[in-house]
Formats: structure tokens, sequence, C-alpha cells
């Protein structure tokens, strides 16, 4: 049979990762989905198993022990874990689009030698910019670093919330500033291993994502050497709206992957049930709302594919990412309440595994900068467009 053009342009190296990325999800991460979100726990094995296939430096180098692939496959990736268990798929992207990202774009040379290869092995990332006081403001952060007076290390003192992976990371960037008065222009960058006195002062218990760690993180007068500090003083500000503008590709990804897997086990549900002598998914009725959504996931798909692609290609992204999050996260929750609804009293039930999408689709609208955040994102292209 002739090949048939590839869907989405996909190349043939991202469609392989993809089926395999499928499969690890269906069998190794699908038996353990509701044990880890009931324990509000990730399995160890299963942070393992992410490493294990390769799963955890897709973009990183070979030489510092990743696959060297596209960012397109580190959505891909995301999407397919969010499909089965979007708890799963979050400290995956995390870990990639974020922690990783970092390293391979501002680190130095001595930085990414020591850190990537942890990174790529079995050591687990996590992104410490928010504060108690600073959420959507993140540039309002409090965090201190102060240099010794030899020059050779830094104090950070502080708060951090809302850190995704935090409660098994092994390696911490942390945002803080070494000059208040400077506002923005004071934040810095810092690796922070957890050994170096990283405290956990709380787990959050949440609505979804429940097996993914968030916690609050005490900075108790650390000691963090002057060579941890990553890339300039005073420009972290800039890594960290820069990385975010990545990151939110892959929470778009994360969304669609939810919202798919919430449809595909409900559509799947209506069409074996039957009422009124026929398939609940037959009637009309149904069908019309089926199309609707598929529809609408499809078109945050490629709202979320062309953003990646434009990212890769080194073309602007930046109003492409916040309108492939902003949207995703809407389908996200349209499809996963939909997917309740057409399953009716089985979707409210934990026999079927629906609810738990629309439980964990919540979060996307809330995490790596709000829905309106990302609107008013939107919002600042469009008045720079047509003024
Ligand atoms: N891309 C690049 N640069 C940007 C930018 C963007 N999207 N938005 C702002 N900037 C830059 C500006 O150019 C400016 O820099 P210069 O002075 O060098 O030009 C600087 O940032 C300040 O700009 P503004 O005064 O316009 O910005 P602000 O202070 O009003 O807000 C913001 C900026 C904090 C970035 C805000 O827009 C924002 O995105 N808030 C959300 C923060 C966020 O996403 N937090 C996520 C936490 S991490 C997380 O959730 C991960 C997880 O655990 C899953």
């Amino acid at each position: 049979l002739p090949s048939l053009p590839s869907l989405y342009a996909l190349t043939e190296e991202e469609e392989m990762l993809r089926d395999s990325v499928r499969k690890f999800a269906q069998e190794v991460v699908g038996p353990k989905v509701y044990e880890m979100d009931e324990a509000e726990q990730m399995d160890p094995a299963i942070i393992k198993g992410l490493f294990d296939q390769g799963l955890m430096a897709i973009e990183t180098d070979p030489d510092h022990g990743g696959a060297g692939a596209s960012f397109t496959s580190a959505i891909l990736v995301i999407e397919e874990l969010a499909k089965v268990d979007p708890a799963v798929s979050v400290l995956c992207d995390v870990h990639n689009t974020l922690v990783n990202t970092v390293f391979r774009k501002y680190a130095s040379k001595e930085l990414q030698d020591k850190y990537l290869p942890q990174l790529s092995a079995d050591k687990l990332g996590s992104f410490s910019l928010s504060e108690p006081g600073s959420g959507s403001d993140a540039f309002a952060l409090t965090t201190k670093a102060t240099k010794s007076e030899d020059g050779s290390y830094y104090t950070l003192s502080g708060t951090k919330s809302w850190v995704t992976n935090s409660f098994e990371a092994d390696i911490f960037l942390v945002f803080a500033t070494v000059d208040s008065s400077a506002g923005y222009k004071g934040i810095s960058c810092f690796v922070v291993e957890k050994e170096m006195g990283i405290e956990i002062a709380k787990k959050e218990q949440k609505l979804g994502i429940r097996a993914s760690s968030t916690c609050v993180l005490n900075l108790d007068d650390i000691k963090v050497p002057a060579e941890n500090l990553l890339g300039e003083e005073g420009k972290g500000y800039k890594y960290a709206i820069e990385i975010l503008n990545e990151g939110r590709i892959g929470i778009a990804g994360q969304m669609i992957g939810l919202a798919q897997g919430a449809f595909d086990k409900s559509v799947k549900y209506a069409l074996e049930r039957k009422q009124f002598g026929q398939a609940v998914g037959l009637f009309q009725g149904m069908q019309m709302q089926f199309s609707e959504v598929a529809t609408e996931i499809e078109a945050a798909r490629l709202l979320t594919y062309n953003a990646a692609r434009l990212k890769e290609e080194g073309a602007n992204f930046t109003k492409q990412a916040a309108m492939a999050k902003y949207y995703s996260s809407v389908v996200a929750q349209k499809a996963a309440g939909r997917a309740i609804e057409w399953a009716g009293g089985m979707g409210y039930t934990r026999e079927t595994g629906i609810e738990k999408y629309w439980r964990d689709s919540m979060i996307g609208k809330i995490y790596e900068g709000s829905s309106n955040i990302q609107l008013l994102t939107i919002g600042k292209f469009i008045t720079k467009e047509h003024s």
C-alpha cells in the first residue's frame, strides 16, 4: 500500500515515539491511575518507567543522555500520557518543557554537563517561581538571594508555593531576587539540589491531578554555590517567562490529551449502552454533541501543534502558545464535562474513570499562567498589531 500522507505533518520519528508512548501509557500507567489518584501519590515505578523509556530527556542532546528529539515530540508525549493520566503527563511536562529547557537554553556548559545527564538518568526536576504573594504577578516574588562576601555562595531565603513535582524532585530551579530595589530586573535563577536544604512545608490536597505533587517549600538560609547561579544575575525573569511561553504549549498538549481521553471512554460507553431499544450514542442528539466536541478537540490540537512548529522554526510563537493553552483548557473542561453527561450515572462514579478527567481538567485554566493571563498576553499582541 502507498504510505498515507502523515497526519498533522508529523515525521516518522515523531509518529513512532507517539505510538510507543501510547503503549506505555495504556499498559504501564493505565492500571495504576486510580490507585495513585486515591493515594495522592505518584508510584515511583511510573517515574522510573518514564526515565527508562527515555521520556524525561526528549529534546536533550544525546551527549547529555537525551533523545535529541523535536519539541513537537515532547508535546506528543505529554498528550499521549494525558489521554491516560493527566497527572503523570504534567510530571513529564514540567521536567521536559520547563526544567530541561532552562538548562539547555540558558545554563553554562559546566552546569549543563553536571545536571543534564542527571535529569536524563533518574533525577526529577522542578520549577519554583510562584510564592504565596506572587502567582499571576510572578515577578513580584520576594525570595532573596544574598551573595557571600567572598563571592563563593548565595544564601537563599523565602517561601515557594504551588511547586509541581516538588515532593519527588531532586533538582530545583529556584527564582529569587538578588536586588529587590531593581524590581523584576533583580530576579535570578538558581540550581538548588534537595540536599542543599530545601524543606517541604506542605503538600497540597487537590481536586484533580492528585498523583502529581504540589508543595509549599521553605528555603531557610540555604547556601547555594555561586556556580549554581544559572545564566546571569537579573536575567531570571526573562528566562522564566520565555520558558513559560514554551511550557504553555505543553499544558495545551496535556489538555488536548485529557479531552481526547475523556471523549474516547465516554463515546465507547454510549455506543454500547442501550436505552429505548438502541445504543444511546446513536440518538441524533448525542451524535451532534459528539461531533461538536470532536471538532473542538481537533481545533485545539491544530492550535497546539501549530504553536509547537512555530517554536521549532524559531518564529515568534508567544501569541499562538497563549491561544493554544487558553483554548485547550476550555475544550478540556467542556469535553470532560460532556463525557460525564454522556455516560450518565456511570460517568459520575469512579467505575468508568471518566469523572477524573473532569477533576483534572480544572487545573488547565489555572497553572502556567491562568486563562486571564493568556487572554492578556493575546490582547497585548492584538493591540500591537492594530496600533
Ligand atoms: N514573553 C516574553 N517576555 C514577556 C512576556 C512574555 N509572554 N510577558 C512579559 N514579558 C517581559 C516584558 O517584555 C518585560 O521585560 P523587559 O522589561 O525586559 O522588556 C517584563 O516581562 C515585564 O513585562 P510586563 O510589565 O508587561 O509584565 P507583568 O509584570 O505585568 O507580568 C508576567 C508579566 C508575570 C510574565 C505575567 O504576564 C504572567 O505571565 N503571569 C503568569 C505567571 C505564570 O505563568 N506562572 C506560572 C508558574 S510556574 C507553573 O505553574 C508551573 C507548574 O508548576 C506546572
